[in-house]
């Protein structure tokens, strides 16, 4: 069993995993995956290596972006099953001792929830203030509009009322004025609820964005951080061991800021790493990675960073510049199809066009740079995309578990959506028990590295730094644990060079090792493949096309 208490920064180590409930495995037979589903399927999680896995919305919502629009937040949506079942699975993951976090949507509500109903009826309903309302259309104009393919404007003008009221996402998802300390309140006892069924954090959807002020872009506002801290304060003292992770989709040092002294999130999420690691392959050099990893600001002890390669989402070009932006969709999206509000609504293999070398590369970086790593469902077989469905579904489909109907996800005949059938990605060539078959799959070589990577902790805790040798298609870093941050694990100093070739033809270069002369590296990964002793002359080495090593010296 996990007792959250006794080790309260478990998630410095942990291994993540990204499920969309709805995609994963239908037991009801509706063709819809639901809690039941997972909870069946907790078993291969734990094979793969699973540490946390972490559930996208499930509250009844009317859908309008996938359940990122709650109408309750103390339900289930009858889709996926009841309370029971949430709490069997809560048990489920408990007993495996793996641990699970679930989104909470603190931004804004569905148009549909009771307070939303309530706050249009009238300008003198009482609960009119939980949201943000106006009788003009020209406040907080220095605001962008995120979801710039489909909204044109963050304001909604109610036929109600004749007012407008605030949304950064969709019309359908009206923003919480977190200027009433009521709303402050009932978010807060939402927390309360969920951690009481005896969950182990929440993903906070869409931190940036609770409070907005005239003359700012209504995003990182102090008062934000306010709010941050009383939440941390909160789970401090009522909830030790439990977490919160900040989706916060911005530049390095105003993430830095959801850290705060040890006193706001424990986790966030780094968002600009990820397209730079696609950028880095496609540009054949590391200077985007270095660039950014140098702009990042150190954190706190116990605060991680939380790292990733595809979510749910399009693959965010947010945080690039303009050039960059335009050089990822040439790059990664010639299809106008595969483009969405800024960025790219295809999934990993795909993008990386199946090349089971750099998927492999990406995932090493994805176990071995700072931070904790997640796996977005379906990453760990390299499942395909179906861009003929709207919006980020094409990213979203069903779970492939074997070659029978519906890849093993439904028995139905027309699931929630098709599983994916092309030539490449298909469910009968792409699928869970396939790979399990074969030794030398995707799944085998995930498993190894998230095997490999649980032995030490260097990867999850250990201090970082560039090691740069002088040719730039190659990464090289250190990853070097102490022991110093926990005390008492009697772990010797681990230290590791991780090298990598960022292309696809051999690469060679050289390092001063000097002060380990003597020493002979092994791959972790690989401990069979010798590597020459470490002298005093320069380390000379050679890395075949897209080589990755995970170096103890
Ligand atoms: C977050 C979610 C995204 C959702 C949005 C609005 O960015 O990841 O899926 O649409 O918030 O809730």
């Amino acid at each position: 069993m996990v007792d959250s208490t006794m080790d309260s920064t478990w998630y410095k180590d942990a291994v993540f995993y990204e499920l969309y409930v709805r995609a994963f495995k239908d037991s009801s037979g509706d063709g819809n995956g639901d809690l039941r589903g997972v909870l069946s399927r907790l078993d291969y999680l734990q094979q793969l290596g699973v540490d946390c896995i972490w559930l996208l919305p499930v509250n009844p919502s009317p859908l309008r972006d996938d359940g990122y629009d709650v109408a309750d937040y103390l339900n289930i949506h009858s889709d996926f099953g009841t309370l029971e079942d949430f709490k069997a699975l809560v048990g489920g993951v408990h007993q495996r001792g793996m641990r699970i976090i679930v989104d909470v949507v603190v931004n804004h509500t569905s148009d549909q929830h009771p307070w939303f109903i309530e706050s249009r009826s009238s300008k003198t309903a009482a609960k009119r203030d939980w949201y943000v309302w106006s009788d003009t259309d020209q406040r907080y104009a220095d605001t962008r509009v995120i979801f710039k393919d489909t909204e044109q404007s963050n304001w909604t003008r109610d036929p109600v009322t004749g007012e407008y009221y605030w949304h950064r996402f969709y019309t359908e998802q009206p923003d919480l004025n977190y200027d009433n300390p009521d709303v402050q309140q009932a978010i807060l006892d939402i927390m309360d609820y969920w951690l009481g069924m005896g969950i182990d954090g929440f993903r906070v959807d869409a931190v940036p964005y609770l409070f907005e002020r005239e003359n700012t872009t209504c995003e990182n506002l102090p008062e934000t951080h306010q709010y941050v801290r009383r939440l941390r304060k909160h789970f401090d003292t009522q909830w030790p061991g439990r977490i919160m992770l900040a989706e916060a989709n911005q530049w390095p040092q105003d993430v830095r800021e959801y850290f705060g002294d040890n006193d706001e999130f424990h986790m966030a999420f780094h968002f600009p790493i990820m397209p730079r690691l696609f950028m880095a392959l496609k540009q054949r050099t590391r200077k985007s990675i270095v660039d950014i990893l140098n702009r990042t600001p150190a954190i706190p002890p116990s605060a991680q960073w939380c790292i990733f390669l595809r979510n749910h989402d399009e693959l965010t070009l947010e945080m690039v510049t303009e050039d960059e932006r335009q050089y990822m969709w040439e790059q990664y999206a010639p299809d106008d199809r595969m483009r969405l509000n800024l960025g790219i609504r295809r999934r990993l293999a795909p993008l990386l066009d199946n090349d089971q070398r750099r998927v492999r590369l990406l995932n090493a970086l994805l176990f071995s740079l700072p931070g904790s790593p997640i796996i977005y469902y379906g990453d760990e077989i390299g499942m395909g995309d179906n861009v003929q469905l709207p919006d980020r579904n094409g990213v979203r489909t069903p779970m492939q578990w074997d070659s029978s109907k519906n890849a093993g996800f439904s028995d139905v005949d027309a699931p929630y959506v098709p599983v994916i059938d092309d030539a490449d990605f298909g469910y009968r060539r792409v699928n869970v028990s396939g790979q399990q078959a074969d030794p030398g799959s995707l799944w085998y070589v995930m498993r190894h590295m998230l095997t490999v990577r649980k032995q030490y902790r260097a990867f999850g805790r250990g201090a970082f730094e560039f090691a740069l040798p002088d040719n730039e298609a190659i990464l090289g870093y250190w990853r070097v644990y102490t022991g110093d941050s926990v005390p008492a694990t009697g772990a010797n100093t681990e230290r590791f060079l991780v090298l990598v070739n960022l292309t696809d033809e051999p690469q060679r270069s050289e390092i001063d090792l000097s002060e380990f002369a003597g020493r002979t590296p092994t791959d972790v990964l690989t401990p069979d493949q010798s590597w020459p002793e470490i002298t005093e002359a320069s380390y000379v080495f050679e890395l075949a096309p897209y080589a990755y090593h995970w170096l103890r010296i």
